[in-house]
């Protein structure tokens, strides 16, 4: 008999082990199920357009005796209806979401006072903007509340849909997703002379899309588990309004795109998969219209197309599943899997003719890497880029002013990062060893990165030296740019040495 009881024990014992392990392995398998099957969202389909598109007011300026266009750009805290009935705190420039749009001529010189009304301290940045470090407006430049700063300098660069945000380091996605952002629009005699189309707000539009989350009136700013890119919401925007449409009066149409969202790679195409043309990237105009139909912006990037629309008929700006071979579980996490339904363009039973675009519209601008006087290796993931965060008072390089470069940028990390460059636009001069897709083949400051993507760039410092102001390189995945994946360089005359960055904890 006493032989018999130990075994039944351990038997027993066993049985209760391997259930108890079975149902646990169960309850995770199924948990994770739900958060797998829950993370994708889409809004494809079942988005009536209701809302007028918003479109941001043209900055006023005034002109100072010196010739200097002056804009005034007030930061603050305010409260939008996003949603019916519902008043959501945001903060925004001069409004209370989002900012005017800013618009200069090149060779015109321009000033900006920027007045900080927020209870905390915050930056001003000219993303893609050609301009002495000290303008800037990266994390040195700390506008404390209830103190302006107003920068000053010359536009020296091609037409362009540029922007502004904020850049505090630490904060900058918190600062950008409660509204801070609008854009900065240049124009040239390139660009005047185009027939493209040019009437702000009629037929040609700022189009700047941010995903949002809403808790009742809340923005929602959690990062949910596994969301390694950082905050993604559940539906999209455009200049503040939800679920857009806009009166078109034109044969065709231009939209500026800003992807002014924190972490959402966007894949832009129209409903009925029609071709539409690239006629501008991040920096200025391409060589000549490129017909795609569909294009990819991440966090930061713009580009501007143009889309024919037919009398009478309505399509929609969507967004496409992101497909850049990332893994399934990568892809489902970082939003790939998601899709959304934009804007919708609602054609007049009548449109005025456009006439067609020019076959060619700019020569190209950036260096294509022949004069490079060196090479640069960038290694990014999450823990900073090549082995370290970034660091306020380390100036990681410096470079030769009036030189060319040419920088290999290497995603060795397992999820989508980005790279953007401060002060200079970039020719994207190889990606993966191979030719550029066509829709990088223009002027460019920030440019997408898959898991283990590698992009060849090549860009040319010809701006003021200055040792002791740095322009920053980072992730434009903000939450990324603001857990340490940045890094500074400064630009100094032939044989100069970096100086000291200058301290930001007030001035
Ligand atoms: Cu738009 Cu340093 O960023
Ligand atoms: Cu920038
Ligand atoms: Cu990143």
């Amino acid at each position: 008999m006493s032989s018999n009881s130990r075994p039944r024990k351990w038997w027993r014992l066993l049985v209760v082990l391997v259930a108890g392990v079975t149902l646990l392995v169960l309850m995770i398998g199924a948990g994770v199920t739900w958060v797998y099957v829950e993370a994708s969202v889409s809004t494809v389909g079942s988005t009536r357009f209701v809302n007028e598109l918003a479109i941001p007011p043209l900055a006023p300026s005034r002109m100072e005796p010196d010739g200097t266009r002056t804009f005034e750009l007030d930061m603050h805290a305010g409260r939008k209806e996003f949603l019916l009935g519902q008043d959501t705190p945001t903060w925004g420039f001069n409004g209370d979401y989002l900012g005017p749009t800013l618009r200069a001529r090149r060779g015109e010189k321009v000033a900006v006072a920027v007045r900080n009304d927020l209870s905390e301290a915050s930056t001003v940045h000219w993303h893609g903007m050609h301009l002495p470090a000290a303008m800037d407006g990266g994390p040195h430049h700390m506008v404390q509340p209830g103190t302006t700063w107003t920068p000053s300098w010359t536009v020296d660069q091609p037409a362009a849909t540029l922007w502004y945000h904020p850049h505090p380091h630490g904060t900058t996605e918190t600062h950008v997703r409660r509204g801070l952002a609008g854009m900065f629009l240049l124009d040239d005699d390139v660009s005047a002379s185009l027939a493209l189309p040019d009437t702000y707000g009629v037929d040609d539009l700022p189009v700047i899309v941010q995903d949002v989350k809403f808790d009742g009136a809340a923005l929602n700013s959690s990062h949910a588990i596994f969301r390694d890119v950082g905050f993604l919401g559940d539906r999209t925007m455009v200049n503040g309004t939800l679920t857009p449409y806009h009166q078109i009066n034109d044969e065709l149409v231009r939209l500026r795109l800003l992807n002014a969202s924190t972490a959402r790679t966007y894949t832009f195409g129209f409903s009925d998969t029609r071709p539409f043309s690239l006629v501008a990237t991040d920096g200025g105009l391409v060589e000549h219209p490129i017909a795609l139909d569909r294009l990819r912006l991440s966090p930061g990037e713009r580009a501007e197309i143009v889309v024919r629309v037919r009398p009478g008929e309505r399509i929609v700006l969507r967004s496409n599943e992101l497909d850049a071979g990332l893994g399934f579980w990568t892809q489902r996490f970082s939003g790939g899997d998601d899709t959304f339904d934009v804007l919708e363009l609602r054609a007049a039973d009548t449109l005025r003719p456009s006439p067609d675009l020019a076959a060619t519209l700019a020569s190209p601008a950036a260096p294509d890497g022949t004069d490079s006087v060196r090479e640069r290796r960038f290694e990014a993931n999450l823990a900073g880029i090549n082995g370290a965060p970034m660091a306020m008072d380390r100036i990681d390089f410096t470079v030769t002013r009036g030189t060319a470069e040419t920088w290999v940028v290497h995603n060795n990390d397992g999820m989508p990062h980005n790279f953007h460059v401060h002060d200079v636009q970039f020719m994207v001069l190889t990606v993966d060893g191979g030719a550029p897709p066509d829709a990088l083949t223009g002027p460019k400051d920030t440019v997408f990165l898959p898991p283990d993507g590698t992009v060849r760039m090549a860009m040319r410092f010809d701006g003021p030296a200055d040792p002791n102001w740095p322009y920053m390189y980072h992730c434009h995945l903000l939450w990324h740019e603001d857990q340490g994946m940045m890094g500074q360089f400064v630009v100094v005359e032939q044989g100069a040495t970096a100086g000291t960055p200058p301290t930001h904890h007030g001035h």
